[in-house]
């Protein structure tokens, strides 16, 4: 009946409805997570808690997160997906439901809560080690980049530009810096260090990047987090965006120019090795071969 989770029920998708007074629809005054489950087991469902949490302070909705993690498991037995290798949570909190107003409702509405569950299929290890390519595009965000809000449009034109340039990912730039991608981090590699945007108000503060650094970390890869001129981007041997669904994606190609070499490059390798590592750990999940095996290696 592919079920949806809304304000405390499970019901069928075709039956969810949101009122069309609710403050996301009006104002897109709410806030989104991606939890990405493998095996049925959550990555770093804490990390996302957090975050969302902290979303919940900053916009000052009134909402405790303690049952969400037994909705993510219910929703996804519900869904049959409790054993698939890469699933993945949506899940969305607005202001609620309150006749049009710009300030909060007085007294507070009583915050909507959807969420729904996907399976996730991962592209197979040859498609990921012919790269990816992407194009750079402006970033028209406002300057609160950090709080994973539903007001995306900025990042739905950024998309839509990379799609029709052909192009799988869109960078963001602003005042010649490189940000992040529209719905992903990105990390570029100079001589043997990896570096990545700080997590200021600029970017999101991604799960997966927080991984990828602690990944990069354990096995002795130099990581710089610092603000990377898109000038300077041009000289990178290596360009990878994570998130999510991104996982660790490399860039081959960016503005039509190749990347390094124009193929993916050993610290992406490398970081994509210790990632498999980390879900077999920590989700135990063996996912792909990894490339080293693919090359006879
Ligand atoms: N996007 N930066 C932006 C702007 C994002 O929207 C996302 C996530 C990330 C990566 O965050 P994480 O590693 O926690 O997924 C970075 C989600 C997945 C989305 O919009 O679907």
């Amino acid at each position: 009946m592919d079920p949806v989770y809304l304000n405390g029920e499970f019901i069928p998708r075709s039956e969810a409805m949101i009122p069309v007074e609710d403050r996301g629809f009006l104002f897109a005054d709410g806030l989104y997570e991606v939890t990405p489950f493998y095996g049925g087991r959550p990555l770093r469902m804490d990390g996302h808690l957090r975050r969302l949490t902290r979303g919940l302070g900053a916009l000052r909705i009134d909402f405790d997160v303690e049952p969400l993690p037994a909705i993510h498991r219910e929703l996804l037995e519900r869904c049959g997906l409790q054993d698939h290798t890469m699933s993945m949570v949506y899940l969305q909190i607005t202001r609620g439901v309150a006749p049009r107003s710009h300030a909060f409702p007085d007294p507070p509405a009583t915050p909507t809560v959807f969420a729904y569950a996907k399976a996730f299929e991962r592209p197979g290890v040859e498609r990921w080690m012919r790269g990816f390519n992407a194009v750079t595009v402006p970033d028209r965000r406002w300057t609160r980049c950090d709080l994973k809000t539903i007001q995306l449009l900025p990042s739905v034109l950024a998309q839509e530009e990379a799609r029709q340039a052909g192009a799988t990912d869109a960078l963001m730039v602003r005042d010649g810096l490189a940000l992040e991608g529209a719905h992903n981090n990105v990390f570029a590699v100079f001589g043997d260090v990896v570096a990545t945007h700080p997590a200021s108000n600029q970017i999101l503060p991604g799960i997966t990047r927080e991984v990828v650094l602690e990944v990069a970390r354990a096995r002795g890869v130099p990581v710089e987090e610092r603000a990377i001129p898109i000038a300077e981007l041009a000289c990178a041997s290596e360009i990878f965006f994570t998130g999510t669904t991104t996982e660790i994606r490399p860039t081959v190609e960016l503005d039509g120019q190749p990347v390094g070499e124009g193929r993916v490059g050993p610290v992406t390798l490398e970081l994509m090795q210790g990632f498999r590592e980390l879900i077999a750990r920590e989700c135990g999940v063996a996912l792909d071969p990894d490339a080293s095996e693919l090359d006879g290696g």
